[in-house]
């Protein structure tokens, strides 16, 4: 059986560009995984969970709260991307929280990620900005913009 972990930090290495520096590092990922309330999804290249021997095509992490749940993390990784994948770990989320009592997703993504065309046609809206929250790895710093997206 492949490690879940090893299996997170192979699609975080492919997927996220250095540039904006939001990969998490395996430390992080781990202290997330530690706490009850995080949880993660892997799903493999036919858009299904992954089975014990086969690698991710994507991820999600995310993280419980008092009816709601919120997207920490979402990648898929690029050889795969278009394909849906990120549309159905959405999916797999909104059933998933569901279950565990939450009325709405929560996700913050830095602004011109072009992942928002995605989240908005899942039906996520925009409910916060943070004026130049995130600083890149060559100092520039950009807004956040926070969403949400009604499922109970
Ligand atoms: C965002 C991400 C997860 C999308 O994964 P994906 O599997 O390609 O998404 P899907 O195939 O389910 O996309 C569904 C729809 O969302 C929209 N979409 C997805 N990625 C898009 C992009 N880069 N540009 C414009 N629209 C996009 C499209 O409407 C797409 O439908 P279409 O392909 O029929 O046009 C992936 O691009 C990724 O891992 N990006 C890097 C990590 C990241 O920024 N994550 C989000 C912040 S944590």
């Amino acid at each position: 059986m492949i490690d879940d972990i090893d299996r997170i930090m192979a699609v975080m290495a492919s997927s996220f560009d250095p540039a904006w520096g939001e990969a998490w590092n395996r430390r992080q990922v781990e202290d997330a995984l530690s706490f009850d309330s995080c949880h993660y999804y892997l799903v493999s290249a036919q858009g299904k969970p992954v089975a014990d021997d086969e690698s991710a095509a994507g991820f999600s992490l995310s993280r419980t709260g008092y009816e709601e749940e919120e997207l920490l993390l979402l990648a898929v990784d690029p050889e795969f991307r278009r394909l849906g994948l990120g549309r159905s770990i959405l999916d797999a989320l909104k059933l998933a929280a569901s279950g565990r009592g939450a009325k709405r997703l929560l996700l913050e993504m830095r602004r011109g990620n072009p992942a928002q065309t995605l989240y908005s046609s899942f039906g996520f809206y925009q409910i916060g900005e943070r004026k130049e929250y995130y600083r890149t790895p060559c100092g520039d710093r950009i807004d956040a913009l926070t969403f949400a997206c009604d499922i109970g």
